[in-house]
């Protein structure tokens, strides 16, 4: 756990965005065995949005981070770092955040990707506001951008139900600029578990083969049910010593932007603390889990609807494959 000192870092402005084409339940019902019911009794998900053909992960990266820098009111020029979390990159290089890079014109800015499952952008975060804290960087632009869509495999009911694209950005800079405020974060992993979600095909372990194809080990594959069950063990009492280290109780948070992976995790941590569904910003039944742009896109809409007032504080926490999980706390 890290508490900011220094000169502190705060969330300048967000953005997000999504791709054009909504993809429904009842879509889906007609390409796999499933149903609108089990998948919303399941998850929660009625729709999610697909990238049309052509449309690249840096295209949504590129439009959730022109709205954060106008809503922040920095200009690109003014960007030290830019570090996208993203598991679904146009191509493994060069780095989404490199392309971004030139598109924005950010001349002065270095650029990374943080791949670490859905929770890369909020290790993102994590590592932007420990830079600007410590005043090593002044302004950096942290995206979380998916089009997951091209690396799904829709034949499979366990997986093409749940993912959906977008991205999500914010602008963050030192505490002084107001804004949300970080006031500390928890990055963890437990690696022992690399096996739960994965996407093998096409690297240094299986190169590229007629028996990689053969096997579909080109798509995402998933042990649904082993990550729900972890990510219900160790979420609750993570996010609870957190809470503690920093000195608050549950009841202090506003308002939880959890990873939108599904309705009946968030709704279980939310019991677990004793608080009330409302208290949990959701957009899972629109946008289906999008992965590392899910926390992005969320906070957006939290902030951008006018939901959070000054003086709220709002936890944000992700899990994702790894498998990585972590909490930062924001305060308005
Ligand atoms: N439609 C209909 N049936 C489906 C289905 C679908 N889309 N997907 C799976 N099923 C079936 C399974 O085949 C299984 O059938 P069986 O009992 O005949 O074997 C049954 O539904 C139950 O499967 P199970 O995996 O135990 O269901 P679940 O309650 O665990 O729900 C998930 C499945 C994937 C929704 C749930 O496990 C989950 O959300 N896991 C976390 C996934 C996640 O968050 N991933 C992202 C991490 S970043």
């Amino acid at each position: 756990m890290s508490k900011l000192g220094g000169f502190g870092a705060t969330v300048m402005g967000t953005g997000m965005a999504i791709p054009g084409r909504v993809v429904t339940n009842q879509d889906l019902e007609r390409m796999v065995d499933t149903s609108d019911q089990w998948i919303v009794e399941r998850t929660g998900i009625r729709t999610r949005y697909v990238a049309e053909e052509g449309v690249l992960t840096t295209d949504l990266a590129e439009a959730a981070s022109r709205e954060a820098l106008r809503n922040a009111g920095v200009a690109p020029e003014d960007l030290d770092l830019i570090l996208v979390g993203t598991n679904s990159p146009d191509t493994l290089f060069p780095a989404v955040a490199a392309k971004l890079q030139g598109r924005l014109g950010a001349v002065r800015a270095g650029a990374a990707d943080v791949q670490s499952g859905c929770t890369g952008s909020l290790y993102a975060m994590a590592m932007a506001a420990g830079g600007i804290a410590s005043g090593a960087f002044r302004h950096v632009l942290v995206v979380g951008a998916e089009v997951l869509s091209r690396m799904i495999d829709w034949t499979d009911r366990n997986t093409c139900v749940l993912f959906g694209d977008g991205a999500g950005a914010v602008v963050m800079g030192p505490a002084s600029c107001g804004g949300g405020r970080v006031e500390g974060f928890s990055l963890r992993a437990d690696g022992t578990k690399h096996d739960l979600i994965t996407f093998m095909g096409g690297l240094v372990e299986h190169p590229a083969s007629e028996e990689t194809l053969a096997a579909g080990m080109h798509h995402v594959k998933m042990k649904g049910n082993d990550v729900f069950k972890f990510v219900n063990r160790e979420i609750p009492p993570f996010i609870d010593g957190f809470l503690e280290e920093m000195g608050l109780s549950p009841e202090e948070v506003a308002h939880w932007v959890f990873h939108q992976a599904n309705w009946r995790i968030i709704d279980g941590v939310l019991k677990r603390m004793g608080l009330p569904e409302d208290r949990a910003v959701v957009n899972l039944d629109r946008y289906g889990n999008t992965s590392s742009a899910s926390i992005l896109m969320a906070l957006h809409e939290a902030v951008s609807s006018g939901r959070v007032s000054k003086g709220d504080r709002v936890l944000m926490s992700s899990f994702g494959a790894g498998m990585t999980y972590g909490a930062l706390l924001l305060q308005y």
